[in-house]
């Protein structure tokens, strides 16, 4: 019987939440304990609800599997590990001590949240990250204990703006920065999810601050793409002379809703959009800002050509006494039409998937289906309509101006291939 510890960090201290216990993932089950349950503590999850009982195997495995890399990335720390992929609890048992957001698997000596150490991650090591796929990904995924969602090879590392310097988290140090890297099969990936960061920056979308790592001569093998986490705040606490940050608590939607990972894309309808809404007007502290802004990002991932929109790419972060929840910043926006891959859109809009197929009759479809005022809705989506091609131009501008050429046949390929060629 295995027994692994979650603790949940608020305001710095770790609090012991639970146990899942189980002879493997196969009968694995989340409980909470007694004393978090009297003292009136934040569910760890909204499709967790405090309650005495075990959460059922299904309910366990969608949360907590959904705290795990995927697909490649999930395959190689498996073989690091000399376990099975789909075995969830024994990567959780390894990995677990740097998750997305505040929880932390294992036990603890004390309850401190931040101890640890920050030791300096070289250029070489850096340089290898950019350079090749999984060796020295995994390396630092096994050495810093952390999990990260998501398929692209990334890592958390910490970054010391002042003195320019990346660190690796070891012991219980948070991380800083998601530093994720290219993908040979996808061209100047890392350059085409800057642009469309900045290009939903400039149309008002919230989105965290990112930024192209060049270990060397800007090609794809030499950079990496970085962004500062909103689920980290920087404290007054420091460690050897760098500050640390608390851990602030982020759910994706699939986990808030209670879907596995593997049902992120919705391929047959299912009502994902309104079931987003309905999400946010039920849980964030500013439901009216919450629901415009994730309107926005809905009608932009469509515009920009975002057909890996999925379920996971939204999340919920919730603030330091873990008492306020809201929609986190925009993140994984990419233009994977220009690389032609699927031309589904992850998400039904109104009654169409093909992004070729959807026009505003299906955005008027999904706005009546999520409950959003017929009225705002098309404002929104004129207002994002008509600012679209001038903030990709900027954008563009901008990363060319950082030494990027490719960016102006991202820019090309975004005009030809997204959404905006349908309906401008
Ligand atoms: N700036 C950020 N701050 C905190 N968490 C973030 C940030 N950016 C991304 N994340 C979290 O990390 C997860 C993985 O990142 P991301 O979606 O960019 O990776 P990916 O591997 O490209 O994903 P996918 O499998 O969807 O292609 C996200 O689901 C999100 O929860
Ligand atoms: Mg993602």
């Amino acid at each position: 019987m295995k027994e692994l510890i979650v603790n949940i960090e608020k305001n710095g201290k770790l609090i012991k939440a639970g146990t899942i216990r189980g002879n493997d993932y196969s009968d694995a089950v989340f409980c909470y304990d007694n004393e978090y349950l009297e003292n009136d503590n934040t569910p760890i999850s909204i499709s967790l609800p405090l309650q005495n009982e075990p959460f059922s195997v299904k309910q366990t495995y969608n949360f907590f599997e959904g705290l795990l890399p995927e697909g490649f990335s999930r395959k190689t720390v498996a073989n690091y590990f000399k376990t099975n992929e789909e075995d969830y609890i024994s990567i959780l048992e390894q990995l677990g001590q740097e998750c997305l957001g505040a929880i932390y698997i294992g036990n603890t000596s004390n309850d401190s949240a931040i101890d640890g150490t920050y030791e300096p991650l070289s250029d070489e090591l850096l340089k290898n990250l950019a350079a090749e796929g999984a060796t020295t990904l995994t390396k630092i995924l096994a050495e810093t204990h952390l999990s990260l969602t998501g398929a692209t090879g990334k890592v958390g590392v910490y970054y010391d703006e002042e003195g320019d310097k990346w660190y690796l988290s070891k012991g219980t140090a948070p991380s800083t920065h998601i530093v994720k890297q290219s993908h040979v099969r996808y061209k100047s990936i890392v350059i085409n999810e800057l642009i469309c960061l900045q290009t939903a920056k400039l149309l008002g979308i919230n989105v965290p601050d990112s930024f192209i790592i060049n270990t060397g001569n800007g090609k794809d093998e030499d950079i990496l793409f970085a962004t500062k986490r909103y689920d980290r705040i920087l404290s007054d606490i420091k460690i050897d002379g760098l500050s640390v940050p608390y851990r602030l608590h982020q759910e994706d939607f699939a986990q808030a809703l209670g879907i596995d990972a593997a049902s992120k894309y919705e391929t047959t309808k299912k009502g994902y959009i309104a079931k987003m809404f309905a999400l946010i007007s039920n849980v964030s502290s500013k439901p009216i800002e919450d629901t415009g802004e994730l309107w926005r990002r809905i009608v932009f991932n469509y515009l920009i050509g975002n057909t890996d929109s999925h379920i996971k790419n939204y999340s919920l972060v919730y603030n330091n006494e873990l008492n306020k929840i809201k929609l986190a910043p925009a993140y994984d926006i990419v233009c994977t039409t220009a690389y032609n891959t699927s031309n589904d859109m992850s998400m039904y809009v109104g009654s169409k998937l093909k992004i070729n197929e959807i026009d505003k009759s299906c955005f008027d479809e999904a706005a009546l289906e999520a409950g959003i005022g017929k009225n705002i809705a098309t404002k929104e989506y004129e207002k994002m309509l008509a600012g679209f091609e001038n903030a990709l131009s900027e954008a563009t501008d901008l990363v060319k101006s950082l030494g990027y050429k490719e960016a102006d046949n991202i820019k090309e390929q975004i005009l030809k291939t997204g959404g905006f060629q349908y309906i401008s």
